[in-house]
């Protein structure tokens, strides 16, 4: 059985590695947390076209490149930092003015005011608050003036949620996914694109359901959902660790949800 990223890991690689290379191992390819639905509003909230130039942040296994492609922009650039997955996305890349970069959205080195789009997706919420700040002012330094930023990523509920919960919350996704997850609330990522000079056009908001079954099957279709799930069932480490994973996102499901935001780079003056 062939999967996106290899062969099936050795157990006691599935005990420690990131949940969505664990998820994307066992054969699933959305890894944000509002699905495939969320991720097409938010590229029809982006109104991409073949005039646009594009660069998208973390495309990891390039889901949401073949759907950016079918938009026929002008350019397409992908910043992805994991090699085996900018390997995966150029395969994907056809055209002449297509690309993937193996490099950090913090410092792509592609010029300033080359893009008329810039997105990422399920790559924020995982950063420190300063890998946060110098992601969105790189999105900002790449886009022409009025040009669109998009993110989808995890959302804390509500505005003035808890401290204890927003500590438990980072605690046990960090436990459970091992990668240090930091989510903001809804006025956060605001306050957060509008420091760097982003008015905000369009907020979209969804039920944080990733590993539910009703929702992988929707995202991955029944075919690959069924072949998920059976590789899961078949490897002890992966089902530990995925039930324990669904098991958080649903102790949380009151405070946690996914979120798109579409915000404008404002002209200079
Ligand atoms: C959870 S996956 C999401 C992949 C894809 N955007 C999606 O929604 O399916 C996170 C991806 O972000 C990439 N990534 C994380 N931090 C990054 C950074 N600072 N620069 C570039 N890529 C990054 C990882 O390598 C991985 O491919």
């Amino acid at each position: 059985m062939s999967h996106p990223l290899g062969a099936v890991p050795r157990i006691e690689t599935v005990a420690k590695m990131p949940g969505h290379w664990l998820l994307a191992k066992m054969g699933k390819r959305v890894l944000r947390p509002g699905g495939r639905e969320l991720t097409e509003r938010l590229l029809r909230e982006l109104q991409i076209e073949p005039i646009d130039d594009v660069v998208e942040f973390a495309p990891g296994l390039g889901e949401t490149t073949r759907l950016t492609l079918t938009r026929r922009p002008a350019t397409y650039t992908a910043v992805e930092r994991d090699q085996a997955a900018a390997s995966e996305v150029s395969r994907l890349l056809t055209g002449p003015h297509q690309r993937c970069v193996p490099g950090t959205a913090e410092q792509t080195g592609l010029g300033s005011e080359s893009a008329t789009v810039v997105y990422g997706e399920a790559m924020l919420s995982m950063q420190p608050p300063s890998a946060k700040a110098k992601i969105v002012n790189e999105a900002a330094r790449l886009l022409r003036a009025d040009g669109r930023y998009g993110i989808h990523e995890l959302c804390l509920q509500p505005d003035d949620v808890p401290g204890e919960i927003r500590h438990a919350i980072a605690a046990d996704l960090s436990d459970e996914i091992h990668v240090g997850v930091r989510p903001l609330t809804l006025a956060e990522w605001r306050a957060l694109l509008e420091s760097a000079g982003f008015v905000i056009s369009n907020v979209d908001l969804a039920p944080m359901h990733l590993l539910e079954p009703l929702r992988v099957i929707r995202d991955e279709g029944l075919p690959r959902a069924l072949r998920f799930a059976f590789n899961v069932a078949r490897t002890p480490a992966a089902r530990r660790r995925v039930l324990t994973m669904r098991c958080v996102f649903r102790k949380y499901r009151r405070h946690l949800a996914a979120v798109a935001i579409v915000a404008i780079k404002t002209k200079e003056d």
